[in-house]
């Protein structure tokens, strides 16, 4: 894991990534994101490929308070900073472009708006973080035809944007129950129209989005998340192997940057979709235990990823890959100040060793 990998574009130093994670410290009026940013991902910039948190790519697609976005060129310029910090440390970054969907409140979105998802099938008995705490969910409204082609047009925005501040490449979120797997998946996808009824239709949504971003910035910048049979966020995939399979036959020949397979159901997805993918493969596991270091080096040794991406373990050890390089010891996972406020948690992980870079293997 711990050698360069290249393929295509990608020129990494290792194949460790830092997963995306939400951190909740961005500007909530402006959506500009947090001054410690650069700091933070700086910091971790010897990680191979550098996933940054999930960011907003138009108004409604905001999740919660002090979530960043890339739906203006304001936002888009306050990211510009990091993917310096980042390159002067030689390191690679990818912004994670995000619609939640149904997964937000009126009171996180402009004017008090009601959330938009595929259709208005809504969470029941779990709450949604809010800037007042946690509050019920609403049931959203579905989105119409020419809605959902101006949100994928939003995708095709944010994307131009993260790469005209310097980004290396974008990674669409199509994971975790927010809007893509909203449409994937078949309890939240009720549409009889072109964007559901079937797998062909439910996959439609994320194919255009792919499609649309490829087409702004070039298939070799893009990567796409997905979490196959993920129950997260209420959502049920009844025919996941079915629908993914289908879903990356459709990519595969698109050449994209990657393809990040994030594991949590019962379906084997990573092993699966190995066998399908021609491309670079990101894994992920999740799990109420940090993903470990060890299961992805045998993952990458038994061929079925190129990459690992973990979360957790880089928030609380930012010098993640010297450690295990030097075999340091590692920091647990955070327990506090996971989400909003400032540098405390955030920029204040030291690093074990005074070089970060990972020492070079023969
Ligand atoms: C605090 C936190 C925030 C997260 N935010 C995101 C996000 O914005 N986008 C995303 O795709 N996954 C997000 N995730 C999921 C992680 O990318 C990852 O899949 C998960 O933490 C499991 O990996 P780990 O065991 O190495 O931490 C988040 C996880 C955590 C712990």
């Amino acid at each position: 894991m711990l050698r360069p990998y290249r393929a295509g574009r990608l020129e990494l130093a290792n194949r460790l990534a830092m997963a995306p994670m939400t951190r909740g410290r961005a500007d909530d009026v402006t959506g500009v994101p947090s001054p410690h940013a650069a700091t933070y991902y700086r910091q971790r910039a010897g990680a191979g490929l550098l996933i940054t948190e999930g960011v907003y790519v138009n108004a409604l697609a905001k999740g919660g308070p002090g979530i960043p976005g890339l739906a203006t060129d304001a936002q888009a310029g306050g990211w510009r900073e990091v993917t310096d910090a980042v390159h002067a440390e030689g390191g690679t970054i990818f912004a994670q472009l995000w619609h939640v969907g149904r997964m937000t409140h009126p009171l996180t979105l402009p004017d008090g708006e009601l959330p938009v998802a595929p259709s208005a099938v809504a969470i029941e008995g779990s709450r949604i973080f809010t800037r007042d705490g946690l509050l019920d969910h609403v049931t959203p409204r579905a989105l119409t035809v020419g809605e959902i082609t101006r949100t994928v047009g939003d995708f095709a925005s944010a994307a131009r944007r993260a790469i005209g501040v310097g980004f290396d490449g974008v990674e669409i979120h199509g994971a975790n129950g927010y809007l893509i797997q909203q449409f994937i998946a078949d309890n939240t996808n009720l549409r009889t129209d072109a964007y559901g009824g079937s797998v062909t239709g439910r996959l439609r949504f994320a194919m255009e989005v792919v499609e649309a971003v490829v087409a702004e910035v070039g298939a070799d910048r893009v990567g796409l998340r997905i979490s196959p049979d993920n129950a997260e966020n209420q959502l049920a995939e009844t025919d996941a192997r079915t629908t993914y399979r289908a879903l990356v036959d459709a990519l595969d020949p698109l050449g994209l940057a990657y393809l990040h397979v994030l594991r949590n159901g019962a379906y084997a997805a990573i092993a699966d979709l190995r066998t399908r993918w021609s491309g670079t493969l990101v894994a992920n596991t999740n799990g109420p235990a940090p993903s470990s270091p060890d299961a992805g080096a045998r993952l990458v040794r038994d061929g079925h990823a190129d990459v690992i991406a973990l979360g957790r373990l880089f928030m609380t050890n930012p010098d993640l890959p010297a450690r295990l390089a030097n075999g340091a010891p590692l920091a647990g996972p955070p327990t506090e100040n996971v989400y909003g406020g400032g540098a405390e948690g955030y920029t204040d992980y030291p690093a074990a060793t005074d070089d970060p870079r990972v020492p070079a293997v023969a």
